[in-house]
């Protein structure tokens, strides 16, 4: 039989099977969200990296935008990342839900945190997703996230910066603070919240290094 060419094997070709998950995403109306949305924020980042971001739900820019963390939360978490070396191309970074939840207030759409509803309707497209990705580690990134794909019961002041196995997501799970929580403070209380954040993500980064070398496969 003859060689397959590079590429065409689906298990490989992490790129292309997201594409095509991205074109469902992009057409799903399972909940309400689809009416309001401007367009899906599927995630983006390099579908092979073994550290994978997962947050809440877009916002107004990530629904203008397409993109996922490009708002002011967003230039935290790069700034967080940027800290211990970690650029975007380092990492996949995707959120649980891929349409904007706002309420209209005002006669203005502000961001709102989303339903369980709305969570669930979007959880089976994350599965997938991550199952595409197979990363070797993942930041839950938010209560939201981290209910979604740690523990429901979850206390994210207690517990974030806990390593957790992984399960059918990846090897090694933790829960960090969103940076947008993080940004509603202030003073030393902004400080303090943004150096864990920080901490978290070289712990996340270190993490990876061991997970690698225990990835090796043997020889023979
Ligand atoms: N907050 C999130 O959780 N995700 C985004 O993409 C932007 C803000």
């Amino acid at each position: 039989m003859a060689d397959e060419p590079t590429g065409t094997n689906p298990e490989q070709n992490h790129a292309a099977r997201l594409d095509a998950l991205a074109i469902q995403v992009a057409g799903c109306t399972a909940c309400p969200l689809a009416a309001t949305r401007t367009q899906t924020v599927f995630g983006e980042g390099n579908p092979d990296a073994p550290l994978v971001i997962v947050g809440e739900g877009p916002g107004e820019q990530e629904d203008q935008t397409g993109r996922p963390f490009v708002g002011r939360a967003g230039m935290l978490l790069d700034e967080c990342l940027l800290a211990n070396g970690i650029t975007r191309k380092h990492v996949y970074i995707c959120n649980v839900l891929k349409c904007r939840a706002c309420i209209i207030e005002g006669g203005r759409a502000r961001n709102r945190p989303p339903a369980p509803d709305e969570m669930r309707a979007c959880y089976p497209f994350l599965a997938e997703q991550l199952g595409i990705l197979r990363p070797l580690v993942i930041l839950s990134v938010g209560a939201p996230s981290a209910k979604t794909l740690i523990d429901p019961d979850i206390r994210m002041l207690q517990q974030r910066g806990q390593w957790r196995d992984g399960g059918a997501y990846c090897r090694h799970i933790m829960a960090v603070l969103h940076p947008a929580f993080i940004l509603r403070h202030g003073g030393e209380e902004f400080q303090r919240f943004r150096q864990m954040l920080i901490d978290d993500i070289g712990s996340a980064r270190r993490k990876v290094i061991e997970a690698k070398k225990q990835a090796q496969p043997a020889l023979f």
